[in-house]
């Protein structure tokens, strides 16, 4: 029988739980709080907050002791010496705090909400850091869990639509919920790392998602070492690509959808293999924070790598960044990206790009 693996986990930024979540604040602490509760061998320890009374009102929701409620994450990891710390702040702050809390030695573990962080620079940093340390850190691209998604794969895996050539997505953005589709392109082509990124965007409206730019419209296209091509085309050109994904195969394609409906359409030479499957939610044994947590603090009792791992996450924020620099350069990236900033923050900062506010005011 498998002995019982005790995890005190803590918080870092517990926002304010918001009656109606946006991109001005989920409080995905909340959420990541749920997705610990639900492990028998995880306990709920501390939290901090840069907003006490949000720290609060969090610990009460979760019965963390007062003891264990701080402002200061630094203050609060010395004091509950936490082994998973949840990193829950707005991106532009997760590269100091995940350096800050993997240089405290006092975590094992580290899951950080995505973006993985503001620019490229701090994004490798805070990979670099805690594979130095010996601290597992994953990033919460969850939707990778969702059913539709792993249905996809399967069928993609077992060979239906023959050899993958292409995978093209019409989701959100480059790089807020850009970093989830970016990922899921990853995922169905088995993690291979990008070869070279070329794109050009549009941003003329601002579209500041949790204190970042975004762009309105992109156009990227990418290929893979192992010769796969991804593409994205969102804002305006979405309606690029049919669906919200599609994976485009020597045989056939896979449609996955999950703006207006949540289902997966095989299209095949074969009529025999064509299929549409519909899901009434995206995860059906529980919400997929909840499978990515619990993927999580499997990997750490198992010392594996967990499939959201920050080398996984890196390939995507590459080509994301990419894209951008790609427009900044008006050329092709190749890679590995040898840049340290944000190519799209930096030409808004530089006047280069500049978006009118979104009231329009
Ligand atoms: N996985 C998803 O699908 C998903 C969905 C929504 C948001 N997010 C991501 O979650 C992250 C947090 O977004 P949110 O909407 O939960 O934010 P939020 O505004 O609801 O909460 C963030 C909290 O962090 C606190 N904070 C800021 N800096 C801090 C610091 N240095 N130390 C301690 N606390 C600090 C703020 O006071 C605030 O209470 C963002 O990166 C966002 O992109 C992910």
């Amino acid at each position: 029988m498998r002995e019982t693996v005790s995890f005190n986990v803590a918080f870092v930024g517990t926002g304010a739980n918001p009656d109606e979540p946006s991109v001005d604040g989920f409080a995905m602490a909340y959420r990541h709080a749920a997705a610990y509760e639900r492990l028998e061998d995880c306990r709920l320890v501390g939290c901090a907050d840069i907003v006490r009374e949000n720290a609060a009102a969090f610990a009460e929701e979760y019965d963390i002791p007062a003891e264990g409620v701080f402002e200061d994450y630094e203050e609060m990891l010395t004091a509950v010496e936490p082994d998973i710390v949840s990193i829950c702040t707005p991106p532009a702050t997760h590269a100091n705090l995940v350096i800050g809390a993997a240089e405290s030695g006092v975590v094992d573990a580290i899951h950080c909400e995505k973006p993985m962080a503001l620019t490229w620079g701090g994004s490798r940093r805070m990979a670099d850091v805690c594979e130095e340390r010996g601290v597992k850190l994953t990033f919460n691209h969850m939707r990778r869990f969702g059913d539709p998604f792993r249905v996809a794969k399967r069928r993609l895996d077992d060979g239906v639509i023959g050899d993958l050539r292409r995978i093209e997505y019409a989701w959100g953005n480059f790089y807020d919920n850009g970093t989830h589709a970016v990922d899921m392109c990853n995922y169905f082509n088995d993690e291979h790392r990008a070869e070279w990124v070329i794109g050009q965007l549009d941003y003329e409206t601002e579209d500041i998602r949790f204190g970042t730019h975004n762009e309105n419209q992109i156009l990227a296209s990418w290929e893979y070492e192992n010769g796969v091509h991804g593409m994205a085309s969102t804002g305006p050109g979405a309606d690029a690509v049919d669906s919200d994904w599609r994976l485009v195969g020597t045989d056939g394609f896979i449609d996955v959808y999950l703006t207006d409906r949540l289902a997966v359409q095989v299209y095949t030479v074969d009529p025999a293999d064509c299929e549409e499957l519909t899901f009434d939610k995206l995860a059906s044994e529980a919400s997929c924070i909840d499978l990515a947590v619990a993927d999580v603090v499997q990997a750490v009792e198992e010392d594996r790598e967990s499939e959201l791992c920050a080398r996984n996450a890196l390939n995507a924020t590459e080509i994301i960044f990419a894209g951008y620099e790609s427009a900044r350069r008006r050329g092709r990236v190749d890679l590995p990206l040898d840049i340290d900033d944000n190519p799209l923050e930096a030409m808004v900062e530089s006047g280069d790009l500049s978006p009118a506010p979104a009231d329009g005011d």
